[in-house]
């Protein structure tokens, strides 16, 4: 009996213990304010190819990835022909794409990268809506490194239609369109973007900074895990032509892989123009399980416009 009595007084005074803790929370976490979270390099890369805001928008509202920018890597000035060693990223606004949450709202980005971003990236020169160029510089400030945003049509004189000519089409990326098929295909049912700070850290990579996702919305960590963590997968896997067999029947490559496949993603016509035929290729693929033919067939070459293109960009040049 007295024992039975001594329990319930532990659990009481654990209960009481919980009680104050959530109190003190309550009172003192508020005080630590968000936005002084600075982004990162990759926070930046992030805000501006996803453009500004991936899941519904009044810009997008069947969301099917229209007004996002375009990231493209440069090996040098498209204005003044000077070379770019390593080549660098920009991200193309034509007019009408809405701006990046970062460029928009630059607190968003942190004190320090905000300030920058206006006095020397100069990006409150433009207004939602107009082509624009940015880049991702770096300055010193107090000996230390930080990375802002800025403004290259105002300081470089560049256009968006000079830039994509510059790049070509092999050099330009549909990541913000990919982020929104992740979206819209649920991969994050089964997939997350988030390694943690476990044993995770050895297989999937390094758990992100808090910085590395300001501005960007939503931020799809993803909550249940079927499938690898995929934040940082094209620095474990960056074959395009992997992803491109595994995106459009994963079973190509991965035989009892759950993964449905994606081939929908490809439109109703290939690279070429020719219209694909879903029908004949999945009949040649079941004699192939079947074991009557010795390869599979052919994936189809995607179309430059198409989603599995946009997909496979997002994986190949965000999750590094
Ligand atoms: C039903 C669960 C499921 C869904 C939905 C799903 N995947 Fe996967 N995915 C997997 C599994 C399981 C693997 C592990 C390899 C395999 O079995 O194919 C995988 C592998 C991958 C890989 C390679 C991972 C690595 O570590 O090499 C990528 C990239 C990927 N998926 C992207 C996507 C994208 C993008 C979507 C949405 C268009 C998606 N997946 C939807 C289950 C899923």
């Amino acid at each position: 009996m007295a024992g039975q009595f001594q329990k319930y007084k532990l659990g009481a005074a654990g209960v009481g213990g919980m009680l104050g803790l959530s109190m003190c929370i309550t009172l003192f976490f508020p005080s630590f304010d968000f936005r002084s979270g600075e982004s990162t390099w990759v926070g930046l890369d992030k805000t501006l190819s996803n453009g500004r805001v991936i899941g519904f928008s009044y810009e997008d509202p069947t969301v099917v990835g229209n007004g996002k920018p375009i990231t493209v890597v440069l090996d040098k000035d498209p204005k003044t022909g000077e070379a770019f060693d390593p080549p660098i990223r920009a991200y193309v606004y034509k007019p009408g794409v809405p701006l990046a949450a970062g460029v928009r709202h630059p607190a968003n980005m942190g004190p320090t990268v905000s300030k920058l971003s206006i006095d020397k990236g100069r990006i409150s020169e433009v207004a939602d809506g107009d082509p624009a160029v940015f880049t991702v510089e770096s300055a010193d400030v107090n000996g230390e490194e930080w990375s802002y945003v800025s403004n290259a049509s105002a300081i470089r004189g560049w256009t968006p239609d000079m830039v994509l000519n510059a790049a070509g089409d092999d050099n330009s990326f549909y990541i913000g369109r990919g982020k929104t098929v992740y979206i819209t295909e649920g991969c994050w049912w089964c997939h997350t973007l988030l390694p943690e700070h476990t044993q995770d850290w050895q297989v999937f990579g390094t758990p992100p900074f808090l910085g590395d996702f300001n501005g960007e919305m939503p931020t799809a960590f993803g909550s249940d895990r079927k499938a690898p963590d995929i934040l940082h997968v094209a620095a474990r896997n960056s074959s395009k032509e992997w992803m491109t067999m595994h995106f459009f029947n994963p079973r190509l490559v991965q035989p009892n892989s759950i993964m449905p496949r994606f081939d929908y993603l490809w439109g109703k016509q290939d690279a070429n123009g020719n219209d694909i035929d879903f029908d004949g290729w999945r009949a040649a693929y079941t004699e192939y399980v079947e074991g009557k033919t010795a390869y599979p067939p052919e994936v189809p070459e995607f179309a430059p416009d198409s989603e599995a293109r946009a997909v496979i960009d997002w994986v190949l040049m965000s999750l590094r």
